[in-house]
């Protein structure tokens, strides 16, 4: 089962909202991908998604370290950054397995630099720049427990996140 879900948003605010949602649905195992050029909003997907987690500290983009753990929400947050990547191997140098058996969730900015090293079943974003305050998120699911994360997602988000 695969799905796919295209939203506009029409702040900052409004894609951390977003992202609120989806991190409070998310359970330990659960990996998410992001891709979009400098600027579309992936770091600031995150900051809602650890916000959703119960993560208090500030999320910043991980460039130079390529991975921040945050550990104060209700499971593990384990925030990538493979923009500084240069071949996809160094994933596995950063010892991505571990992180994808440990307890947490793993969110990638930049993932199309490194997908060979993450599970078939992720939840794709897609972040595009619409206009100075607009952004679309083109998400896809790659499996069912995906799917079921993009379905429950769907249906808060249309009640008003
Ligand atoms: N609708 C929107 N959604 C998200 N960000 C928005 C939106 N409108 C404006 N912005 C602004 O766009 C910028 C997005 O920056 P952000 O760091 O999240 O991008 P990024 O994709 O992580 O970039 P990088 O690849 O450099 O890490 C922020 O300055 C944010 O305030
Ligand atoms: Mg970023």
């Amino acid at each position: 089962m695969t799905g796919k879900w295209t939203v506009t948003t029409r702040s900052a605010e409004e894609t951390r909202a977003l992202g609120a949602t989806l991190g409070s649905l998310l359970q330990g195992g659960d990996v998410i991908l992001l891709s979009g050029h400098l600027g579309a909003g992936k770091t600031t997907l995150t900051q809602g998604i650890a916000e959703g987690m119960g993560v208090r500290a500030y999320t910043k983009s991980p460039s130079f370290v390529l991975v921040n753990e945050y550990r104060q929400g209700r499971i593990p947050l384990y925030h990538m950054d493979f923009y500084r990547i240069e071949d996809p191997n160094e994933a596995w140098d950063l010892g991505i397995e571990d992180y994808l058996r440990g307890p947490g969730v793993l969110v990638a900015e930049w993932a199309e630099r490194a997908l060979s090293a993450f599970p078939p079943d992720c939840l794709r974003v897609s972040l595009a720049w619409v206009s100075e305050g607009e952004r679309t998120l083109a998400f896809t699911a790659e499996g069912p427990r995906s799917a079921d994360v993009l379905k429950h997602l769907r249906e808060a988000w249309g009640r008003g996140g």
